[in-house]
């Protein structure tokens, strides 16, 4: 059995102050559920502030993004040693949202997973279609692709703490999701190339997570699914009574 994990993705949204007020209300209604990994994922600025307010609770702390690079003159960006020193144990990587407006490509994402892998990160590592490759039959292709290039590389033993999230670009922040079944069938195709990848023992542990407005609402048929082991949530996990549906599914 997978054990499930919900991810908040808090994307360009929260102050410190807010960050704070959110854990205030959201760890008590979380503090005795212990049947899913609970992750939040607030911006940069937030991070310390979320780190000290989940300590010694069950509720882990994860980033948006991370450089490829150690460190050096790269103005704005962040490294993985700056975050687990943080405490941070988390990072989403590859979202579309920073593959679409800040030209992150199968290879820099797998350059991140890299640096994130070595550095004891639990990588979340996001794939998925848009629209127009769904409805020309190219989802299978697209998904192989970004699995396949995003591994290159990567040993299996490296890879251990990996975690994928399939978000098809439609489905996030629309209000629309993908089906059960749609979900499935992607997630499908996704533990197929990490088995390529990584050998069949890894790919049975492999967890997958659906993102795409998941939403207190759909939450409990997706996360009946088989095949989907926690959901990556955006705009519904912002709220601390929201979020909590999730994860209580
Ligand atoms: P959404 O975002 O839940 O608001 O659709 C999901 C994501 O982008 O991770």
């Amino acid at each position: 059995m997978r054990k499930k994990l919900i991810a908040a993705n808090w994307k360009m949204y929260k102050t410190p102050e807010q960050t704070a007020a959110f854990f205030r209300e959201f760890l008590p209604l979380v503090a005795a559920h212990t049947r899913d990994e609970i992750v939040v994922c607030p911006p940069y600025i937030d991070l310390q502030t979320a780190v000290a307010a989940a300590e010694g609770s069950n509720v882990a702390v994860g980033a948006q993004n991370v450089h490829w690079e150690k460190e050096g003159a790269f103005t704005g960006e962040i490294s993985a040693t700056m975050l687990t020193s943080l405490g941070v144990t988390h990072v989403i990587i590859g979202h579309s949202e920073r593959r679409q407006y800040f030209n992150e490509t199968d290879d820099t994402v797998n350059r991140k997973l890299e640096i994130a892998l070595e550095n004891g990160l639990t990588p979340i590592l996001c794939v998925g279609e848009v629209l127009e490759e769904r409805e020309a039959g190219l989802t299978e292709d697209v998904l192989r692709r970004q699995c396949m290039r995003a591994f290159n590389g990567i040993s299996a033993r490296k890879a251990a703490k990996l975690v994928l999230a399939y978000e098809p670009v439609w489905a996030i922040g629309t209000g629309k999701t993908a089906t059960p079944q749609m979900a499935s069938d992607a997630h499908q195709v996704i533990r197929h190339e990490a088995e390529k990848a990584f050998g069949k023992e890894f790919a049975e542990g492999l967890r997958i997570l659906y993102g795409g407005s998941v939403k207190p609402e759909n939450a409990t048929v997706l996360m009946a699914e088989a095949e989907i082991d926690g959901a990556l949530v955006g705009g519904a996990s912002l709220d601390p009574a929201s979020f909590t549906k999730i994860v209580k599914y």
